[in-house]
């Protein structure tokens, strides 16, 4: 029970690795204090998650309904132990075909969401100068990749903020690291044609594609006390597939 009596912030935590993420965190002992966007599933993964869990609808791309979460969790729970900065969204075409709109959005939700949402909750881990962010990049924000130009420059951006988080706070106790999934199974990438998959799957020296519970494994870590000496750093999730 590595999370007992700490306070967890999951964003997009209705579905996939956010939810799995969240369901691992409660396993060990947490409180849970997850948001998304869609209610529905945000409720009743929380009610999944048992009674020490709560569920916030949320626009991580909104800064007031951010900042409000962030005040009822740490009023609610008297303190904020981790913030896991999950929710994310593609919103892909090759960039010639690339609509201004879906780079605007796929930065508000990615990066400028992760950005919000640090800014809510560092104050409070300030105070107990103790805390642990864990950002969710991917390997493309470090390899590139074609027709995604908007999703890895949000996610090569996340682990330039990680670094920076990093640095401004380490004095306070306060640390940040990356996890960068390679191809995990979820709902976003079940949209993807076989061929895609396949190609993903031929770069995988591990040979198989991985699994939120691959992901939430890495993201419990970098949480955890284990990790009191890591901070700046990515870790790849990927079987391998970026090395
Ligand atoms: P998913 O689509 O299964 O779940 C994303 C969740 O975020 C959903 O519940 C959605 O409602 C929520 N969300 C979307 N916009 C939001 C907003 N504005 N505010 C709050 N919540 C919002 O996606 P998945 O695969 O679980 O992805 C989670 C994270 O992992 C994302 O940041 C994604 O970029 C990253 N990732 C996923 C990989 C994969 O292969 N599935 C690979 C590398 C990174």
């Amino acid at each position: 029970m590595r999370f007992n009596d700490k306070v967890v912030m999951v964003t997009g935590a209705a579905a996939g690795i956010g939810r799995v993420t969240a369901e691992a965190f409660a396993r060990e002992g947490a409180t849970l204090a997850i948001c998304d966007v869609n209610p529905d599933a945000g409720h009743s993964a929380a009610e999944a998650l048992g009674p020490k869990a709560f569920f916030h609808a949320v626009d991580v791309s909104k800064e007031a309904a951010v900042a409000e979460w962030a005040d009822e969790v740490a009023k609610r729970c008297g303190r904020i132990d981790v913030l896991v900065n999950n929710a994310g969204i593609t919103r892909d075409a090759l960039l010639m075909r690339m609509k201004e709109s879906d780079w605007d959005l796929v930065m508000a939700i990615n990066l400028k969401g992760a950005f919000l949402c640090t800014k809510a909750v560092v104050r409070h881990m300030a105070q107990q100068r103790a805390g642990r962010i864990v950002n969710v990049a991917s390997v493309v924000g470090v390899v590139g990749n074609i027709g995604q130009a908007n999703y890895v420059a949000s996610k090569a951006g996340l682990i330039g903020l990680t670094k920076t988080v990093a640095r401004e706070f380490a004095a306070r106790g306060i640390t940040a690291n990356a996890v960068a999934p390679g191809f995990i199974e979820t709902q976003m990438t079940a949209v993807l044609s076989d061929k895609i998959k396949q190609a993903f799957l031929n770069q995988i020296p591990l040979g198989r594609a991985g699994t939120p519970r691959d992901v939430a494994d890495a993201i419990l870590f970098l949480a955890s006390d284990q990790a009191a000496y890591l901070t700046g750093q990515v870790l790849h999730v990927s079987g391998g597939m970026v090395m």
